[in-house]
This record gives structure tokens, C-alpha cells and sequence, in this order.
């Protein structure tokens, strides 16, 4: 639940790692990017001390397994990926602190130093297991290389890491009827050594943890006190030449065996704060929001990430803070805070498939944003994506939506209010007395305010931009029930006239202000189209940095000190919205409004767009 505002109230905003394994579609952003965007600015606008991170997930098969099929070095396809996303990212307006990626010197360090912490309380054991390779090349065949029927829910296409159908983590060699990606053949099992994560030490402090957490979304906490049954250790290092090396002797420099890609990808919140510290200058700014007991944590992602959420990396945090059966003691970072929500999407699909590149049904957000740009896949996100339910996505309901609800509901309200403003008065009108209509409408909008808010803070998007909505609604149904182009007709009627367009503008600044965390980019033409000036929603940058954090990752296969890469940043202190009414001021001058949301073409919702068609 949320604090009394009137203390400092620091949230972090973590939103779940994107592979640099391809662009990003729009299934990828409607289940982490959008949401966490849009609660992270709504934590801005209510006076929070917002810190937001993210980067791109660079390790692992799934970044093996394109540069095989691309033919190109991982690292290459990593430096292109994570430069691809960040643009994507950046140009949908999500306002992160920092976007970073996981191959830099400072990420390895932090990854390295909870390993450690972890192994010398014990919480990392040595064990003997089986690993998969390919009888006919005598290589390691790493988790998602590996296919097959998945043991818990029977889908038949279960990777060797994980099952998408029912979002369990597995090993490899407990798939059914296991095959190869690569040929189809079947994989022989050797003896090789890995260090696991002693989970079954952690389950207790894990219990404990998770049954305070009443107010998580049902599904969520649900599933994860379900992992609480099945606790064994898990392996933490692989046979894979890409990744962090494994900080011990006789292993950091084996060039064939690297920390496990969940267990580094997890700690990327962690690591991106620091780097975000040493970026703004102050080296220990990141303890406020990990160490600090008030601070809550809130963590973005799709259900398929559930169990390294709220099982593996809370069970990092515990053991490397010595809370296990086992003891031990709290490292360097110190006693670092467990999730305060895991908040997790379900799949946006389209024509029934889960959204995915493999298997060729696919949208990307950077044709999306060439056509249509960010605020209109943000809305449609926002209102209509798989907040609680996997959803459908589809041309026809986009361009409804759209069309129904952005341009004639929103778009036409703030358009009319203004022109009648404009060409009568030039600016903003006084209001005469107020009539019960008037102050109908305006009680409308400030209630709106506390609902939407209430539920922005529970992270129920859907609810929220529903209730403002409605607002945008009854504001139009004001309109055309006051006339205010017939009171434009008669002298007798300007002082009532002045009111009734006094009172629509204010409504239309209030839903903008609402609106902001959805619609930024149009939340900022609304703000100048109403007179003001200023930056009213702050917007993101990508900038070139260099990787010079004073670190010393150990181990072979090291990222180079000094490369170069693009991080999203931001100044969102200089933004003006607040979540809260901004009187318009009578006198304020208005000019002749541009049309707000382009409408789209009717004949769209049956065949989209060129680089995206219907399939009949
Ligand atoms: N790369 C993972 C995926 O796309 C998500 C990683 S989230 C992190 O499913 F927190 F682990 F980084
Ligand atoms: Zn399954």
C-alpha cells in the first residue's frame, strides 16, 4: 500500500530486461515497457522521488542462437540489438533514469560480488549434474537450444530453460523426449560441474516474504507461492563461452563455463542503479532506494518472467544478505530490499499466437512508430492490452479505438473547446456564476483525480485511463448539451458563454493532466495548445556514454574498458505536471488549435498496413 505522500517517498521502478536478441515488438512493450512507463511518471506527478532501470539482457542462448542463424559474432549482434532497442525505447517516450545493457565492466563487477557474497555464505553449492550435448558434434548444447514436452503442463514445444505455457523454469534434462534445435537429434546427457542456488536453505526466509505480500495482483502471488513447493537448488553457471565468469579460482578464467543468464540479468536492477549513481556524479545515490526500508521497489514484467522475480532474485538478495537457514553476513552492498510488487502482464497476441518472432507473427515497434508514432500504441496499450488476460491484438479494434475513443472523444473535446475559446475570445474567458451543470462537470474531473490516481498506484491501468475517459466523456456531453455556438450568437449570452467555455477548458487541462502518464507526447501539444509554455511531460534522451566505472571485474572474456555505448536518460525534474487540478487563468491567449490526433484510415482495421497485413 502507499505511504503518506507527505514524507519523502522513493520509489524504484524496475521493468524487466529486453533480449538484444532482435528489435522489439509491440508484444514486448505492452507487457513491461508501457505499463512501468506509465506508473513511474504517475509516481513523478504525485511528488515521488522516481528512479526507473532497465537495459538490454545480452547474455544467454537466445543471443547465441541469432548469431548463429545471422552469422554474426554474439558481441556484434549485441552492440546492434541493444542499440535497435534502445531507439525503440526511447522513441515510445519511457521515461527511464537509465537504460543500459548487461556487457559493461560495472555490470560483471556487480554480478561478480553477489556471487560472491552468496558463495561464501554458503548459499552456492558445487554439484555434479547432467548437461546436454550433441552426440554428432561433441558440443555443449546449451537450455534453449534444447526443445521438448514440458514435464509439468505436457506442452510439447517447452525450451531447455523454461516453458512458456505454463511459465515454469526447467533444467534440460527433465524435458520429455528432448531434441536438439539445431538437427532435431537427441541430446546425450554428461557429467559436468556447476554451482547451484541453494533455494531450499532460502525457502523459509522466501515464505516469509511472500505471504506479507497481500495486496500483489491474485495471478502473481498465486503462482509464486506455488514455486514454494518445489524447491531445489538451481544452477547458476553453464557451459557457454558468453557471459560473466564465474568468480572463483580454477573457474574465472575456464573460458567454456559463465554465470547463468537469469542469474546476471536479475542483478542488471542493481548494477544499472550504480551505474546510474556514478553517472549522476554521487557514487552512493543508489543506496537510498536499495537500502532504505521505506523505499518500495516495484517490478514490471510478462508472466513469463514471474519465477526469476519473485523467486530467484529475492533468493539472491536474501543469501548474499546472510538470511538463510545457512547465516552468513551482508556484503558490501548491504542488506538490500526484496520487491516490494511484482507486477506481471500477460501475453498481448495477435489472431491467438503469443507474439513472437520464431514463429514469424510480429510487429515491430519501430514500424509502428514510423506510421503512427508513440502516443497512439500507448493508449491502445494502455486500454485494451494484456493487463489481466492475454489479449488479441487487432487492426480493427486499433483503429476503433483510435478513432472512436482517441480522436473523436479526446482529440475532438480539446480541438472544439479551444477553437470556440480562440475565435470568440481570443483567451482563456472569464467565468460569470457557475451553474449546477458547470459545477457537475467540474466535480466530475475532480473526483477523477483520486480514482484514476488510486488506481495508477495499484498499478490497475486499465481502471484508471477508463475513469478518465469517462471524464472526456461527460465533458463532451456537456458540450453539446450547453451549446455554447448558440450562446455565441446572442450578446445577451457572452457572459454565460465565457462560463461554459471557461469550464470545458478546465476540464480539458484536467484530463490532460491525467492523461499525461498515457499520452505524454500529446499531453505537451495539449499543454501549449491551452497557452502555456514550458515542459509539461519530460521526454527521454539517448546518449552516447563511455564504460568507465572504477570497477575490476575478474575472469576471462571481459567487456573492453572504454567502449561506447547509447544509454536512455532523462532530466524529469524539470517537467511541470502534478497530479492535481491547474486552474486555467482567465486572459491567458490561445491561437487556432492544430488537429490533436491524425484519424486513420477506416480501410486499416481490415488490412493493415503494408509491413504488417491481415492474414486471411
Ligand atoms: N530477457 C528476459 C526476457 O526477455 C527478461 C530479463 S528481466 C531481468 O524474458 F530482470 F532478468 F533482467
Ligand atoms: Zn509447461
Amino acid at each position: 500500500m502507499l505511504k503518506d505522500m507527505t514524507e519523502t517517498n522513493n520509489v524504484l521502478v524496475c521493468v524487466a530486461w529486453p533480449y538484444a536478441n532482435g528489435p522489439r515488438h509491440i508484444g514486448h512493450v505492452a507487457g513491461f515497457g508501457v505499463p512501468s512507463d506509465v506508473f513511474a511518471r504517475y509516481q513523478r506527478m504525485s511528488g515521488a522521488n522516481v528512479l526507473m532501470v532497465s537495459g538490454t539482457d545480452e547474455h544467454g542462448t537466445p543471443l547465441l542462437v541469432q548469431a548463429d542463424k545471422e552469422g554474426v559474432t554474439v558481441q556484434d549482434l549485441a552492440d546492434r540489438y541493444n542499440r535497435q532497442i534502445v531507439e525503440d525505447l526511447a522513441g515510445l517516450g519511457l521515461s527511464y533514469d537509465l537504460f543500459t545493457r548487461t556487457t559493461t565492466r560495472n555490470h560483471y563487477a556487480v554480478v561478480q560480488e553477489l556471487f560472491t557474497g552468496l558463495y561464501e555464505n554458503g548459499y552456492m553449492i558445487k554439484e555434479t549434474t547432467l548437461g546436454a550435448v550433441s552426440p554428432s558434434t561433441g558440443r555443449t548444447l546449451p537450455d534453449r537450444y534444447i526443445e521438448g514436452t514440458c514435464p509439468i503442463c505436457g506442452a510439447t514445444d517447452a525450451r531447455g530453460d523454461q516453458c512458456d505455457d505454463c511459465g515454469n523454469q526447467l533444467d534440460p534434462s527433465e524435458l520429455i523426449d528432448p531434441r536438439s534445435k539445431i538437427d532435431g537429434e537427441a541430446p546425450k546427457f554428461v557429467e559436468t560441474e556447476h554451482f547451484l542456488l541453494d533455494l531450499p536453505s532460502l525457502a523459509q526466509a522466501l515464505r516469509e516474504w511472500l505471504e506479507a505480500r497481500q495486496d500483489w495482483r491474485p495471478n502473481v502471488l498465486q503462482f509464486s507461492l506455488n514455486l514454494l513447493d518445489d524447491m531445489r537448488p538451481r544452477a547458476m553457471t553453464r557451459d557457454i563461452d558468453w557471459g560473466v565468469p564465474v568468480p572463483v579460482d580454477g573457474w574465472q578464467d575456464n573460458n567454456a563455463k559463465k554465470l547463468y543468464v537469469w542469474f546476471d540479468a536479475v542483478i542488471g536492477y542493481l548494477s544499472a542503479s550504480i551505474e546510474w549513481a556514478h553517472r549522476t556524479g554521487d557514487d552512493d545515490a543508489w543506496k537510498t532506494w536499495w537500502q532504505d526500508p521505506a523505499t518500495q521497489s516495484f517490478y514490471f514484467m510478462g508472466k513469463d518472467n514471474i519465477t526469476f522475480h519473485s523467486q530467484i532474485w529475492p533468493a539472491e538478495l536474501l543469501g548474499y544478505a546472510g538470511k538463510g537457514t545457512k547465516g552468513g553476513k551482508a556484503h558490501e552492498y548491504g542488506d538490500l530490499n526484496l520487491p516490494t510488487e511484482v507486477v506481471s502482464s500477460e501475453f498481448l497476441t495477435m489472431s491467438g499466437s503469443k507474439f513472437s518472432s520464431s514463429k514469424g507473427v510480429v510487429i515491430y515497434v519501430k514500424d509502428f512508430l514510423a506510421e503512427f508514432g508513440p502516443d497512439p500504441l500507448r493508449y491502445f496499450i494502455a486500454v485494451a492490452g494484456p493487463e489481466n488476460h492475454d489479449t488479441d491484438f487487432t487492426w480493427d479494434e486499433f483503429v476503433r479505438r483510435i478513432n472512436n475513443e482517441l480522436a473523436n472523444g479526446w482529440g475532438n473535446l480539446v480541438n472544439r473547446t479551444v477553437s470556440m475559446a480562440h475565435k470568440n475570445f481570443g483567451e482563456v474567458p472569464a467565468a460569470g456564476e457557475l451553474t449546477d451543470a458547470d459545477r457537475k462537470i467540474l466535480a466530475l474531473a475532480e473526483e477523477t483525480f483520486t480514482t484514476a490516481g488510486e488506481n495508477l498506484a495499484a498499478a490497475k491501468f486499465k481502471n484508471a485511463i477508463s475513469a478518465i475517459m469517462h471524464l472526456v466523456g461527460e465533458a463532451n456531453a456537456y458540450i453539446a448539451e450547453m451549446e455554447p455556438w448558440k450562446l455565441a450568437k446572442a450578446e445577451a449570452d457572452r457572459e454565460r458563454l465565457g462560463t461554459v467555455l471557461h469550464t470545458a477548458l478546465q476540464v480539458v487541462a484536467d484530463a490532460n493532466t491525467m492523461l499525461t502518464p498515457f499520452l505524454p507526447h500529446t499531453a505537451q501539444k495539449v499543454h501549449e495548445t491551452l497557452g502555456r509554455d514550458g515542459v509539461w511531460a519530460a521526454l527521454p534522451e539517448v546518449k552516447e556514454v563511455v564504460d568507465d566505472a572504477p570497477v575490476e571485474p575478474v575472469g576471462a572474456g571481459l567487456p573492453d574498458p572504454g567502449q561506447s555505448y547509447p544509454v536512455i536518460t532523462g532530466d524529469y525534474t524539470v517537467e511541470q505536471a502534478r497530479w492535481e487540478r491547474t486552474e486555467v487563468v482567465a486572459g491567458t491567449e490561445l491561437s487556432k488549435p492544430k488537429p490533436l490526433v491524425a484519424k486513420l484510415d477506416p480501410e486499416l482495421a481490415e488490412t493493415g498496413p503494408e509491413w504488417a497485413p491481415v492474414q486471411k
